[in-house]
């Protein structure tokens, strides 16, 4: 038996509009579990999932994929922390498609996690390796190995689990996760193993059946 308490949180990057948003909600159901199940739309679908959540009671938390490292004020084009706090509980940061498409530093992710931070949100660092460095005071910490992202070869449960215990031996106390191509059929896997404490499903999570599943299976273990 199983008594870590599970992450499963899904990463709908760029995809999805209202209607497929809606969809998705009412396709899900309300599933029991007592793992912490988390799903990430992007910013202009955060309000309509909001409020879909609650009118079907779902148990369901939400994350945004991304922060402004500013507070409030002029910064065109960014959303602050405060502002989505009134929306979401947790925030990614440090996604490998936003290090490589948008050069997002290690500097600028410490920024973003501390705007976090002040706000009290909590936070998924993504890391592609376990030398990548981890600001102070992140929630969570998410081991995605950028050639396992989308590309349906992931990492292997055991290595993945190597890797986690050296993340954990720097940053001890703080939950460490795996993603790249997790799938309702090889997520026991990770979550069998002795330090991974949940998964980041990005393609899987975008279909409600799957992400029911993968649930499911993290129930049953
Ligand atoms: P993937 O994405 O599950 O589609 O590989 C994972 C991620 O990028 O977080």
């Amino acid at each position: 038996m199983n008594s870590k308490r599970i992450y499963i949180i899904g990463n709908w990057k760029c995809n999805k509009n209202s209607q497929e948003v809606n969809t998705w909600f009412h396709a899900i159901g309300n599933i029991k579990t007592p793992h912490e199940i988390v799903v990430c739309p992007t910013y202009i679908h955060l309000i309509q999932a909001k409020n879909l959540i609650n009118s079907l009671k779902l148990t369901l938390k939400l994350g945004a994929q991304d922060v402004s490292p500013f507070p409030n004020g002029a910064y065109t084009g960014e959303v602050s922390a405060s502002q989505l706090k009134e929306m979401v509980e947790y925030l990614i940061i440090g996604h490998s498609e936003r290090r490589k498409n948008f050069n997002e530093s290690d500097e600028l992710l410490a920024q973003k996690v501390k705007q976090a931070n002040d706000q009290s949100l909590k936070t998924i660092f993504c890391v592609p390796d376990e030398n990548t460095a981890i600001p102070q005071g992140v929630s969570i910490v998410a081991y995605e190995p950028v050639w396992a992202i989308g590309s349906g070869k992931a990492d292997s449960p055991e290595n993945a689990n190597t890797v986690i215990e050296k993340i954990k031996e720097k940053y001890p106390n703080v939950p460490v996760i795996y993603g790249g191509s997790v799938t309702p059929e090889n997520i026991q896997s990770y979550l069998s193993e002795e330090y991974i404490d949940g998964v980041l499903p990005g393609g899987a999570s975008l279909d409600a059946i799957k992400f029911a599943q993968m649930v499911n299976a993290s129930n049953a273990l």
